[in-house]
């Protein structure tokens, strides 16, 4: 039977997934990547073991259906890392520098001004932050292992694993990703030279850039694999989420929990305004789809933290936050590396507070998980204020917490609506594979539904209590 290879990988662990043409789910496999914190604020991945995820979790999903053909290979990645390669020996000049890094902090702040701050937001919908690939770029090819521009190769994740697949045949990037850079003209559709002069990146470094359903190259020297597989569509994992949850009108809305959060809605057009919930570009196949989203740069990290706080893994503390109604008005703010969308406040360090003698580990493991679901919260109110958000749908890792999906329909005020498959970006990538057979693959049903069970008052209540701790912390630590 005719099968397409979803290939997800992401920033702790690599997932492999072979979708049938009805959109059922063979087979999977899956292997673990770490991440290296060499100083603080740096967080970097090592290339080779990136890629030797991908091939042992295909290798895993591939013994688990001896039978099966893989007709073609469709991948989602983590976005905005990104790693230089020695064009001749495709050998890694260095670490892959994670979205997560914030080494290019101080360039950020002090090397780009406000004119060029504007340019890029005009070009390509989001701000200057170290998140983002383009001050990583500009780090890399600093690296004397760089000192040769003509003989690197410069590409975010989807990059790296298109040159392995083939062979080290194509330097190619799809489009979603490459708006991810600070690179891209989102408008234009093509690397901006304007931008790549702020950031001193040589035009030749860079990928060619290809529409996510794009012809990608075909699999050559791939352990596991034949030779002459078909990449047949890339995107970035978040917007292979967007696509893997139906999401495809303006007031359908996805909220990806991973180590950080992910909400996101297609958007009407592009817009580059300044709400704190930038447009991007979601994929590029005949035309371009557009999209919002806003990221919160720590959820799944809070309830990590909160863990080791207290001396608990994260299911521990989870029925630890369960085992009490409420946080007894403990707030906790994640902002361990800043604040993300949409305050965008990247001084702001994180807290607990509104402490009092009666607050226990109960009260702070509950606030934990508070937290993820005010956060999200923050990001839809300002995209409900122009598109009207119905109902949220949600995927990732922490969606398995009832506590934390319920909180979430309590504080939203609105359904939550849970993916029924972990690999839904697998799944998104596989749809725009399935499509280019010719094959419309079925939205997947929700799982679980969760309906709003606290009055309006308490949850204006519990929304104004968080944002004026919010404004307080964000005002305290200056501008
Ligand atoms: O923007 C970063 C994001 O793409 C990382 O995704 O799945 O590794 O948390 P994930």
């Amino acid at each position: 039977m005719t099968h397409v290879l979803a290939i997800d990988q992401g920033t702790t662990n690599t997932k492999a997934v072979l979708v049938a043409a009805d959109g059922s789910i063979t087979s999977t496999g899956a292997a673990g990547v770490s991440v290296q914190h060499p100083a603080p604020g740096h967080v970097e991945q090592d290339a080779e073991e990136l890629w030797a995820s991908a091939v042992r979790a295909v290798g895993r999903c591939l013994d688990q259906a001896p039978d099966v053909a893989v007709t073609a290979l469709v991948l989602s990645t983590q976005r905005e890392s990104v790693l230089a390669w020695d064009r001749r020996e495709g050998r890694p000049l260095g670490p892959v520098v994670g979205w997560q890094d914030e080494r290019t902090a101080a360039w950020c702040r002090d090397t780009v001004s406000e004119a060029e701050e504007e340019l890029v937001r005009s070009r390509t919908g989001l701000r200057v932050d170290p998140m983002f690939s383009a001050p990583k770029i500009a780090w890399l090819l600093s690296q004397p292992a760089a000192s040769d521009p003509s003989r690197v190769c410069v590409g975010t994740v989807d990059s790296w694993l298109l040159w392995r697949l083939t062979g080290g045949d194509r330097h190619v990037t799809e489009a979603g990703n490459a708006s991810r850079t600070l690179l891209y003209d989102i408008a234009e559709l093509g690397w901006s030279a304007e931008l790549l002069d702020v950031f001193g990146v040589p035009l030749g470094v860079l990928p060619q850039v290809l529409r996510s359903d794009g012809d990608f190259g075909t699999t050559r020297d791939v352990p596991g694999l034949p030779d002459g597989v078909p990449v047949l569509a890339v995107l970035a994992d978040s917007h292979a989420a967007l696509l893997g949850q139906g999401c495809t009108v303006p007031g359908r809305l996805k909220a990806t929990y991973g180590t950080g959060s992910s909400v996101m809605t297609p958007a009407p057009g592009l817009a580059t305004d300044d709400s704190g919930v930038p447009s991007t570009l979601a994929w590029l196949t005949e035309a371009p789809t557009y999209a919002r989203e806003g990221n919160i740069l720590a959820s799944g990290a809070a309830l990590a933290w909160t863990g080791r706080l207290l001396g608990l893994d994260v299911p521990a503390l989870l029925e630890l936050a369960a085992s009490v109604p409420d946080s007894g008005g403990v707030t906790l703010l994640p902002s361990f590396t800043g604040l993300g969308a949409p305050h965008w406040r990247r001084g702001v360090r994180a807290a607990i507070t509104q402490l009092d003698a009666g607050s226990g580990r109960a009260q702070v493991a509950r606030a934990a998980v508070d937290a993820v679901a005010q956060q999200v919260c923050d990001v839809v109110e300002v995209v409900d204020a122009d598109v009207p958000v119905g109902t949220v749908r949600a995927d990732g890792g922490a969606t398995a917490s009832q506590l934390l999906m319920q909180s979430q329909a309590d504080l939203l005020g609105c359904q939550v609506q849970v993916a029924d498959v972990p690999e839904v970006s697998a799944y998104g990538a596989a749809v725009l594979g399935w499509r280019r057979l010719g094959v419309e693959l079925p939205v997947r049903p929700s799982r679980r539904t969760f309906v709003p069970q606290i009055t309006d008052e308490a949850r204006r209540e519990r929304r104004g209590r968080w944002q004026q701790e919010v404004r307080r912390l964000t005002s305290a630590a200056g501008s």
